[in-house]
């Protein structure tokens, strides 16, 4: 099968688009062709080996491999079709259309990928392309977690910061529905992509340092690694929940005394991928609560330049890799 691949860590130019032989599913596995996946700063970060908190460098490099990838197939969020499942699946059958995560396995940015029948997958949304689809889970999951522990009520100000990644463009549209009025901080050409998603306000981070502002929230749900946690922590309200789903080992060090001691709540987590997670996410879709983020559509051949995008330019969203050559669209 046609796959990116990259067998040592660097630049985006280690990507290369090579023939490799295709997964063979077990009893209770299934097998999927891969429509399409996105192309994320976690793979990114896996490719490069550069992570902005540090302290996972070390399990990841023990897991991903030591000297060079273990695994040459990145990707991690995906949409594509079900075409055979082991005979100890029940959940799926061939034909199905399918979106979901493989997880450390990695392997999306392949033809074909075999997952297991416990694996973070659910039926696509009826009203999505595979590349709209390929676009949810990461961001998506992510997103209904954290707000899902903020317990948002309506008419509570909730601040995003990072709100035009694919992490923060699903945050503003789930806090959104459960009625909060969402203030956005990112890059300021981001304004109007965040705002039609439903942000109320915006801030520009190149220009304007949210904590100086003066405004306090009830929720603020920070995906930035390098933000500055007591500035933040401080424009809490009374009883405020701060979320950090990106945080460096200090900020999970002080979120246990900042939790205990005083009246507002830290929370560090990495969001869990569930097959019911994912079902929350169709429907949601499906009503119309979250809509796509696609930013670029690239063929595999152009993979280099999708990563470079997602590194280093002021993208719209998510970024897509056409696995399959019917889901590849102009750029
Ligand atoms: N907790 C978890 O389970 C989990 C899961 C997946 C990923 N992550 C990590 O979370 C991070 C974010 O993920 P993502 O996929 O949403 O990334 P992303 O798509 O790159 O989004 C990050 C957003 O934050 C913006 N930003 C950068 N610096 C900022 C600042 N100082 N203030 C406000 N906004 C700023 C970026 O804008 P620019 O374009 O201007 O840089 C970008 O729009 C990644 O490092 C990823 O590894 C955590």
């Amino acid at each position: 099968m046609r796959a990116v691949t990259y067998t040592r860590y660097g630049g985006p130019d280690v990507l290369r688009l090579a023939d490799v032989p295709a997964p063979v599913p077990g009893d209770r596995e299934i097998l999927i062709r891969v429509r399409a996946a996105e192309a994320t700063k976690s793979d990114c970060e896996f490719r490069s080996f550069r992570f902005p908190v540090k302290a996972t460098w070390l399990p990841l490099r023990l897991v991903l491999g030591v000297t060079r990838p273990r695994r040459p197939v990145l990707g991690m969020y995906f949409a594509g079709e079900v075409v055979s499942a082991g005979g100890r699946v029940t959940r799926f059958a061939p034909g199905d259309q399918v979106y979901g995560c493989t997880g450390l396995r990695l392997g999306a940015y392949g033809e074909f990928v075999v997952l297991p029948d416990r694996a973070a997958l659910a039926p696509k949304p009826r009203t999505m392309t595979f590349a709209e689809a390929a676009a949810v889970p990461l961001g998506g999951l992510n997103a209904l977690h954290f707000m899902r522990r903020a317990r948002i009520r309506p008419g509570e100000q909730v601040l995003i910061n990072g709100a035009g990644g694919s992490i923060g463009a699903h945050a503003v549209q789930i806090a959104r529905s459960m009625g909060a009025d969402v203030t956005a901080v990112d890059h300021g050409t981001k304004e109007d992509f965040v705002r039609r998603l439903g942000a109320g306000d915006f801030v520009d981070y190149s220009t304007v340092d949210v904590t100086t502002t003066g405004r306090t929230f009830d929720v603020i749900f920070d995906m930035v690694a390098a933000s500055p946690y007591r500035r933040l922590v401080g424009m809490l309200r009374p009883g405020g929940r701060y979320l950090h789903g990106n945080p460096r080992l200090s900020v999970l060090v002080r979120s246990v005394p900042a939790t205990r001691f005083t009246d507002k709540t830290v929370t560090v987590a990495f969001a869990p991928e569930t097959s019911e997670a994912l079902a929350t996410l169709t429907k949601l879709i499906e009503a119309g609560v979250v809509r796509p983020i696609v930013d670029r559509i690239y063929p595999m051949a152009e993979a280099a330049v999708a990563h470079r995008r997602v590194e280093t330019e002021q993208r719209l969203g998510a970024v897509v890799i056409a696995v399959d050559e019917r889901d590849e669209q102009p750029v």
